[in-house]
């Protein structure tokens, strides 16, 4: 299951299981069809693969969420089922999968700094345990991840961000309009 700019991490890992011989359905969500991406690929490593849109302007609209609910109530069995994507995404993907008791894989993207273990950045809690992302993971069994931490520190630096948005600018953006005027 991916979302956004996460299916591009997905794939490779969707190619690999298909490559070990698994079969593998793949469901992928946008916010519309302006931004979809890498269909075609999904397609040649998938059996079944099920695009979907918020809006409903390409593929199915809805959720990935609401997709990978209506296969698991059809009764297909999954051994394995990984989610990556946006945090918000990858827990209700983890909430969807719990009561078929699937195992869940999810990619965590927390802050980052050193990347080496050592600043304590990058710490998640898992099964009650601190795991460090950039050497434990990324990946993690989603149903023992601590979402709400997640978010929370993942959220530290928005009112930064929000204020860079506002008054700064790339470089590679300034020569993109330079370009287009
Ligand atoms: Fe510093 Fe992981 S990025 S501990």
């Amino acid at each position: 299951v991916g979302g956004g700019v996460g299916c591009a991490i997905a794939l490779p890992s969707a190619a690999a299981f298909k490559e070990a011989g698994a079969e593998v359905d793949v469901i992928v969500g946008f916010r519309n069809k302006d931004i979809v991406i890498l269909e075609d690929e999904f397609k040649a490593v998938s059996d079944n693969m099920y695009l979907m849109t918020d809006d409903g302007s390409y593929g199915e609209q809805g959720f990935v969420t609401a997709k990978l609910q209506e296969l698991l109530e059809k009764g297909n069995q999954y051994d394995e089922v990984l989610a990556i994507g946006p945090i918000p995404m990858m827990k209700f993907v983890c909430k969807t999968t719990e009561p078929f008791g699937v195992h869940t894989s999810v990619s965590l993207n927390p802050i980052m700094v050193d990347g080496t273990g050592m600043c304590g950045g990058c710490r998640v809690t898992v099964g009650g345990e601190v795991k460090f992302a950039c050497v434990d993971g990324p990946d993690f069994d989603g149903h023992k991840v601590d979402f709400a931490e997640l978010m929370n520190r993942n959220g530290v630096y928005r009112d930064q961000e929000g204020e860079d948005e506002k008054n700064h600018m790339c470089r590679i953006e300034k020569l993109g309009k330079a370009l287009i005027q």
